[in-house]
């Protein structure tokens, strides 16, 4: 295999490696921290290193050292054993703020490099979304070791097709909708249902053809309230007298901006998403005379047990990062893609999101049985007659 990096030292030399999960968690973290260590300390005889809650463990010095015990048992769990941290960013750390609260940026790459010459650790495995590979990509640069393992819900990691974590938070966001669905029926009313997904529509387009929802509203296309009102009342006149919609918190109509939910200044990505489910339901409600309820799922989809489909993506991933390690690779991120797992450049992978191509075959499909994504595209098909209920 030909990598565009190369360790700077012989493969036989990596004795001792640092692990640092970073960004928001995710089902499946420990599965991959699990794979990581364990296959560098079965087949390489390596010494492992827990980096403590992401990049900030770095800055600290919070460091310790990952028995076997550590790391077995802990396939199934949620979370992190390592803890992490979606706030902070060694190039642009807040060291302070003013009296007036603007914060005080500096670049601390400098004391990550100290840290991880202090424990002689000869690689690190960065186990994180775009921004946690772009928090990498100066270690990179200053010659560290650095393998990245793709993590996120989100599913939008330029480069890779899948990222671990995303399948049980659709599995999750599923359960949750086909439970709406009941309650909708019931009550013969509009359940909105928000999910989480920042700027891409993976978690819902996935999600909502699982449960055969019957809008699909997601950032990649952005929607139109009147055809959302018509197809709802089209469906409540016409059909079933219920509906399901599922909406992505990064969706935004035409024409108009995402919803924030909040800014945090002192953060390195600042902007969280939230609120676009209720303004969506309240654009229902004054365009139908329909009882509209609104869900948010929020970091329900980011907890709990990986399910087997994640176990066994965390645990490829993580066994292929120390194989491509001991093999001369270096400043690489281990992906899946057609099937296949393979790695690429971390460099170009850092701070890249890869979106919902508006012709993926899923939309496609979603359109065919009747499902909306809130333009005008399946309203011209009728959306009475065809319910997309599984
Ligand atoms: O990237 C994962 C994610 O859960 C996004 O889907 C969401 O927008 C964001 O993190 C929420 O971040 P926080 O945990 O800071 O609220």
């Amino acid at each position: 295999m030909g990598y565009s990096s190369r360790l700077l030292m012989s493969p036989d030399t990596i004795k001792r490696i640092g692990i640092l999960t970073g960004g928001g968690d995710c089902p499946g973290l420990n599965a991959v921290i699990r794979a990581v260590a364990k296959t560098a300390m079965l087949q390489f005889r390596m010494e492992v290193f827990g980096i403590e809650d992401g990049f900030q463990g770095l800055i600290e010095n919070r460091v310790r050292p990952l028995s076997f015990r550590d790391v077995s048992g802990i396939l199934t769990r949620g979370g992190t054993i390592l803890g992490s941290n979606n706030r902070c960013n060694p190039q642009r750390y807040c060291t302070s703020q003013l009296a007036d609260g603007t914060p005080v940026f500096s670049d601390v790459t400098a004391t990550c490099l100290q840290t991880i010459r202090g424990h002689k650790l000869d690689a690190v495995i960065v186990i994180g979304g775009d921004g946690t590979m772009c928090c990498a990509a100066p270690l990179v640069e200053a010659g560290v070791n650095v393998i990245g393992i793709p993590k996120t819900i989100d599913n939008d990691l330029f480069g890779t097709e899948i990222t671990f974590g995303f399948l049980t938070a659709v599995a999750t966001a599923t359960e949750a909708l086909d439970r709406l669905h009941s309650t909708a029926d019931s009550h013969h009313r509009v359940m909105v249902c928000e999910v989480m997904g920042r700027n891409a529509g993976w978690i819902a387009l996935t999600a909502g053809v699982a449960s055969g929802s019957d809008m699909i509203l997601i950032p990649e296309i952005p929607f139109d309230e009147d055809a959302i009102g018509e197809y709802i009342t089209q469906r409540m006149e016409g059909g079933p007298g219920f509906a399901i919609v599922v909406v992505a918190e990064g969706a935004r109509r035409a024409g108009g901006s995402q919803v924030i939910a909040r800014i945090d200044p002192t953060s390195a990505d600042p902007v969280r998403l939230g609120g676009i489910g209720q303004r969506v339901a309240d654009a229902i409600g004054t365009r139908t005379n329909v009882e509209v309820r609104t869900t948010v799922l929020g970091h329900v989809l980011r907890g709990g047990m990986p399910i087997a489909a994640d176990r066994i993506l965390a645990t490829n991933f993580g066994y292929h990062a120390i194989s491509i390690l001991m093999e001369g690779a270096s400043g690489r991120l281990v992906v899946r893609e057609n099937n296949v797992f393979s790695d690429v450049d971390l460099l170009v992978s850092a701070g890249r999101q890869r979106l919902v191509p508006t012709n993926h075959a899923l939309i496609t499909a979603a359109r065919a049985v009747g499902t909306s994504f809130g333009d005008r595209a399946t309203l011209a098909r009728g959306a009475s007659g065809t319910s997309s209920v599984v």
